[in-house]
């Protein structure tokens, strides 16, 4: 087989309903909403105002742009960087959309209700659009990056998962939430004048999508057998502490690929860009996006899958999650309660990137 191509077989149980009517009016509106608002990747874009050589994202919304490491390096190979960086992560958004595109099309199966259906079959073609969309963007740039294999293993998992609720918070609910911190920073910081043109119109899609997982799994989780609802707390849990690196491995392993087409002395900025890192405490994060805090914990709070049990486990992540408000608060990873609450897991053997180890931890 293709190296750049991957199967996994899913077993759906499908269901066929001899019932046509709507009954979940947000539901429904949604639906009529998606139907007015579809627009064309290929007549709507002009694509001849491509830009080849100005930034794609602005690199104030970086962090990068706030190491010395960066900020020492030659102009030409800061805009190198920064390009290569920005698509390695429209490569990772195309991929995802990808696999948005087919998760949706086994819910238009797997969703009993037929509200549930419509919403999941019009998805499919904004999914479409998406992939559309991001493939001709790549395009022009000449240079696409391969699926990263923490990426992969989630979306193999999520296309495996029998029941749609389990496929609904993998996809609505976790990555589609974290594409959309990135399209809501695409709208606002895109440099790239053909970028610039379509990100907000995917955000608008994309929004709608994150507002159907929300809506059809808040009133559906609470019915869940207990022991499937931890399930997917767990499997929740497991895909924030792959994505979101904060649990002894960092995330999107391939990312160096990217660096490593940049044309940048490695041998030379690598150390000073670790020195960096290593006082990463001292540095001013104020006004960049965390996904994490902004939509996908939000999000999990509100369907109910955030249980006290995986608070500390969360909390060693750096993020404080208050179940009562429902809010979320990055505190990062150097906070002294982060660490303090690192070193209860490590004095009880605990590996806090394994939710049913987190479950485990005595007071
Ligand atoms: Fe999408
Ligand atoms: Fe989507």
């Amino acid at each position: 087989m293709d190296p750049a191509q991957f199967s996994t077989d899913a077993l759906l149980s499908s269901t066929f309903r001899d019932d046509y009517g709507l009954e979940r009016e947000k539901l429904e509106s949604l639906y009529s909403k998606s139907k007015r608002h579809q627009w064309n990747a290929e007549l709507d874009v002009e694509w001849d105002r491509f830009e080849p050589d100005v930034d794609i994202l602005d690199r104030r919304s970086d962090l990068l742009s706030r190491l010395p490491s960066v900020q020492a390096l030659p102009e030409n190979e800061q805009a190198s960087l920064f390009k290569a960086g920005n698509l390695f992560l429209i490569s990772q958004v195309l991929h995802g959309e990808q696999a948005a595109l087919m998760t949706c099309g086994q819910l238009v199966n797997s969703v009993p209700d037929m509200d549930g259906k419509f919403a999941a079959a019009v998805q499919v073609i904004d999914e479409a659009r998406h992939v559309e969309v991001f493939a001709r963007y790549l395009q022009c740039h000449g240079r696409r990056f391969p699926i990263d294999p923490d990426l992969q293993s989630i979306v193999t998992q999520l296309l495996a998962e029998h029941d749609w609720e389990a496929k609904c918070v993998g996809m609505q609910v976790i990555l589609e939430s974290i594409a959309l911190s990135f399209f809501r920073l695409g709208e606002e910081k895109a440099v790239e004048p053909v970028l610039a043109q379509f990100i907000g119109r995917v955000h608008e899609d994309e929004a709608r999508h994150v507002a159907y997982g929300v809506l059809t799994l808040e009133d559906r989780i609470p019915q869940l057998a207990e022991e499937t609802r931890e399930r997917l707390e767990n499997w929740a849990y497991d895909a924030i502490a792959r994505i979101g690196g904060r649990a002894g491995k960092q995330s999107f392993q391939s990312q160096m690929q990217a660096l490593a087409t940049t044309g940048i002395d490695l041998e030379r900025f690598l150390p000073a860009l670790m020195a960096d890192f290593a006082r990463i405490h001292e540095m001013d994060f104020s006004g960049l996006n965390d996904p994490m805090a902004q939509t996908v914990l939000p999000n999990l709070l509100r369907i109910g899958l955030v249980p006290e049990r995986l608070v500390p486990g969360y909390l060693a992540q750096g993020w404080v999650v208050d179940r009562d408000t429902r809010s979320v608060r990055d505190i990062h990873t150097f906070a002294s309660e982060t660490q303090d609450m690192r070193r209860v897991f490590q004095d009880q053997g605990i590996d806090f990137a394994d939710p049913a180890q987190v479950s485990r931890l005595e007071d």
